[in-house]
């Protein structure tokens, strides 16, 4: 394991991203949404865990984010948030609870914070979600702006397809981008989109920008636990690298217990009392 870049034993903050970004050090980020994984990934050194709200997909088995609700979220921080000393842990806000209703928002983030005890939210959207992050950010819980492909808006885009190829929209993401940085948040995730608008983007902005398909022009990246691990296999896109292939482990290892359990070799004279 390369440890250059890794400090084990300091509490990973909103601050420290930035200054990371500043020295050039590259931000790793992988989400997690339950407390024996969270517990896995914070020793391994990871910097910031995202309880996302792709546990809509990976843990309940939904097609979309949208399902998912603030209560089910809550649930899964909570978890977390006992597994973690020293990742940064950033907290979705689901579909419907923050949009057109920055009271609305508030709400929803603070209960975030008081019922988990996690250290920040993730708002998907730009210059339509201003007042809803901008209160927020007022009371004092740091923010991570979500943009480009955003999947809480997969009806209003029709596809999961790489967005900005466009001028229009490429714009528009610039735009959106330097809006969050300027009224406060502390990072922003850009997924599915060129890797030339996302390294523009990192470079023209001093926040970290963390990518998801969006290249290696970005301050750092991030993955879904389940897609990396290899157990969520119908999911295979071109940025996603598999560094294990847990759901054939699994497969295996079930396989053969249930093997021993039929042949009556499982348990044996030292497995029992
Ligand atoms: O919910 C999630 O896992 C996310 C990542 C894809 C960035 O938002």
């Amino acid at each position: 394991m390369s440890t250059n870049t890794i400090d084990n034993n300091r509490k990973v903050t909103t601050r420290r991203l930035v200054e990371m970004k500043h020295r050039g050090e590259k931000i790793s980020m992988l989400t997690a949404y339950d407390y024996s994984s969270a517990k896995i990934i914070d020793e391994a050194g990871m910097d910031v865990i995202l309880v996302g709200d792709s546990a809509s997909n990976v843990m309940a088995g939904n097609t979309t984010t949208l399902p998912i609700t603030l209560d089910q979220m809550i649930y899964h921080a909570k978890s977390v948030m006992k597994g973690v000393k020293r990742a940064l842990v950033v907290v979705d806000l689901p579909f419907g609870t923050y949009q057109g209703n920055s009271k609305e928002a508030l709400a929803s983030a603070v209960r975030i914070m008081k019922e988990s005890h996690a250290e920040a939210v993730k708002l998907e959207g730009g210059a339509e979600i201003k007042e809803s992050v901008e209160r927020i950010l007022s009371a004092g819980i740091p923010v991570m702006g979500h943009l480009g492909l955003t999947p809480q808006s997969i009806n209003k885009f029709g596809t999961y397809n790489v967005r900005a190829k466009e001028k229009e929209e490429a714009d528009k993401l610039i735009a959106d981008a330097k809006l969050l940085e300027e009224i406060g948040c502390f990072a922003i995730v850009l997924e599915k989109i060129p890797a030339k608008l996302a390294a523009k983007v990192a470079k023209e902005l001093t926040i970290p920008i963390i990518g998801i398909g969006a290249g290696g022009g970005v301050d750092g990246q991030v993955l879904v636990m389940h897609d990396m691990l290899g157990i969520n296999k119908g999911f295979s896109p071109r940025f996603l690298r598999r560094y294990a292939d847990l759901a054939g482990i699994m497969t295996d290892a079930v396989q053969n217990y249930i093997s021993d359990v039929k042949s009556g070799d499982f348990p044996n004279e030292q497995e029992s009392y």
